[in-house]
């Protein structure tokens, strides 16, 4: 009994939802795996699907488990599953814990139907920080003190040695310390005008389906309306 099993029920409920000959997203995170995983194994036995992953980490699993991987084009996808940090009860979501939240934007997006998965741990009453962003190398200190504006301390990611953590795309990484967070919407358009910001990780209206999974490896299903 843990959290990851219910992060591998979550997981194995999206699989459930494929179909021969889709075109598919893949997330990034512990959830994401069991995805991934539960994918692999219906491949092996006889799926036909493509896959575009989000970050090197799912293309790597992808690729050891036979997934087929492709690029993300204007064809655009048929399914794409991801995982959340937290989700609100109108499933809005903060994403980017494991810093890969502008690919995942842009698979999301470019899916007909994003299912996110989580463990019961990720769904709260308030969205709050940190609130996950990529930034450009160029003026990323002027870039932080104008993210600053927008209400929080903002501080840069670093490994185990101190080196600036970059995403797959080669930006920086780094987090908003938020508090709680009563207005998203705002809080992602303010967000949004600061240049020199690659991407945030509050996904707003993008959900079509949490599948919340439980220690037992029972999974609820919450269906949110995507408006965009
Ligand atoms: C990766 O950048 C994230 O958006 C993940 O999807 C999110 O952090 C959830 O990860 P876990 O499933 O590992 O909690």
């Amino acid at each position: 009994m843990s959290a990851e099993r219910s992060k591998e029920a979550a997981g194995r409920a999206a699989a459930r939802l494929l179909s021969d000959g889709m075109r598919v997203g893949l997330g990034t995170g512990s959830t994401a795996h069991w995805f991934i995983v539960a994918a692999g194994e219906a491949v092996r036995s006889g799926l036909h699907i493509q896959a575009v992953a989000t970050s090197r980490a799912s293309a790597r699993l992808a690729e050891e488990l036979g997934i087929e991987l492709v690029e993300l084009d204007r064809r655009g996808l048929d399914l794409a599953v991801d995982g959340a940090d937290l989700i609100d009860p109108q499933s809005r979501l903060i994403k980017g814990g494991g810093g890969a939240q502008v690919r995942e934007r842009l698979v999301a997006v470019a899916a007909r139907r994003f299912v996110v998965v989580a463990d019961a741990g990720k769904m709260v009453a308030q969205l709050r920080g940190p609130v996950p962003v990529e930034i450009l190398q160029f003026g990323s200190d002027a870039t932080l003190a104008a993210l600053e504006a927008c209400g929080a301390p903002f501080s840069l990611r670093t490994d185990a040695e101190g080196r600036p953590q970059v995403s797959d795309s080669g930006n920086l990484l780094g987090d908003g310390h938020f508090d709680l967070i009563s207005d998203p919407e705002g809080l992602a358009r303010r967000l949004d005008a600061v240049p020199g910001l690659v991407g945030h990780g509050i996904f707003l209206g993008i959900a079509d389906l949490v599948l919340v999974g439980d220690e037992a490896g029972g999974v609820r299903e919450v269906a949110a309306g995507r408006s965009h």
